[in-house]
């Protein structure tokens, strides 16, 4: 055979770029969105689980056989989960338990162990999943918490990778980068690498309401974070990895806004992408209705729809929540009557 990769995290990266066209008709700017959900565990963090594993490992920090241990929201456990099963590693996670059951049954069908905690609990309180993770790294045998909320190689991840493949693709012709944040790496790790390459470039994030992120960089002074329902992104304290130097501008957004753009961006333009990825696109059609130039916005979609079809993609969820569903079974009736008429019963 001539044409094949050693094993699956050989063909993690080099993911499409394509152009939002019905979404986006409205704003002057052009937006682009790099589907991260092409990697092949489906999300970003395929890059991070990957390059923070094979750092440990060629430090020598964790010995042949031993436990990677992360407090994930899903993604970086997959990550990290295919890193084990190829190398022989075993892999502990830690999750709030807003998380998507989708997101902890794909972790436990890796072969980890995979720990919920409770999601409203302060991050100093014990038994809140950074409390958690940061016990079990401590107690647990032959064990390293990786901690992508600090670990530099998260950083590096974006800088030397994610930042490099952007800018080949794309040979630096954009003028906006955008990312949802919640360690930050994905936004200020490529985002640093490309603006040392691209000086007129602006780097703005995509925060949710009720996190931190967004008030600290505009104020510099803490709040109190709010819950929110979105995954992933959004913070209750200030992660390391977030380089708030590296970040010119944030648009805040909401859960209901975004899971409908999510939505929308199924029905609209055929991307079955996660709730975050609506949270980024809405926040780049907001920033460009905002600024009144013509600019080209790269954003970047984290993760795949098939990580929400209980919750986002699950009508009977987003009811439960008091959020508006937009329906579009605009054929439902006629196919009901044409089976009635028909004698079908079903
Ligand atoms: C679904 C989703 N979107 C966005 C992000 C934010 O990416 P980063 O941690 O690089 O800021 C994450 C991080 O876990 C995520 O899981």
């Amino acid at each position: 055979m001539k044409k094949f990769d050693k094993n699956i995290l050989d063909i993690i990266g080099n993911t499409p770029i394509i152009k939002i066209n019905k979404l986006a008709n409205h704003v002057e700017s052009d937006i682009y969105v790099k589907l991260e959900f092409m990697n092949p565990g489906g999300s970003v963090k395929d890059r991070l689980g990957y390059y923070m594993c094979k750092k440990a490992v060629e430090r020598g920090d964790i010995k042949p056989g031993g436990i990677f241990l992360e407090g994930t929201s899903g993604n970086t456990g997959v990550g990290i989960a295919m890193f084990c099963a190829i190398h022989g590693y075993k892999a502990v996670f830690v999750m709030a338990d807003k998380q998507s059951k989708e997101k902890q049954d794909a972790l436990r069908a890796y072969g980890a162990e995979v720990i919920t905690c409770p999601t409203n609990v302060e991050p100093e309180d014990p038994r809140s999943y950074y409390s958690v993770a940061a016990l079990l790294g401590e107690k647990l045998p032959n064990c390293i918490h990786l901690n992508q909320y600090a670990n530099p190689d998260n950083f590096e991840t974006h800088y030397t990778w994610t930042g490099p493949e952007i800018f080949d693709q794309t040979e630096g012709d954009f003028d906006v980068y955008m990312a949802s944040v919640g360690t930050g790496g994905t936004l200020t790790g490529a985002g640093k690498f490309l603006k040392e390459k691209m000086p007129h470039l602006k780097v703005v994030g995509v925060d949710c309401k009720g996190s931190i992120l967004a008030h600290y960089h505009k104020t510099g002074e803490m709040t109190q974070a709010h819950s929110y329902v979105l995954e992933g992104i959004g913070e209750d304290f200030l992660p390391d990895n977030v380089k708030f130097d590296v970040i010119d501008d944030f648009v805040v957004v909401e859960d209901e806004e975004s899971f409908q753009m999510t939505r929308k961006m199924l029905t609209e333009e055929a991307i079955y992408s996660g709730g975050s990825c609506g949270s980024a696109l809405l926040g780049a059609i907001r920033y460009a209705e905002r600024s009144k130039k013509k600019e080209r916005i790269l954003v970047i979609l984290p993760d795949s729809g098939n990580r929400y079809s209980s919750k986002i993609f699950n009508d009977d969820w987003m009811k439960k929540n008091n959020y508006n569903v937009l329906e579009n079974n605009q054929l439902k009736d006629t196919v009901l009557q044409v089976l009635n008429d028909s004698g079908v019963k079903l």
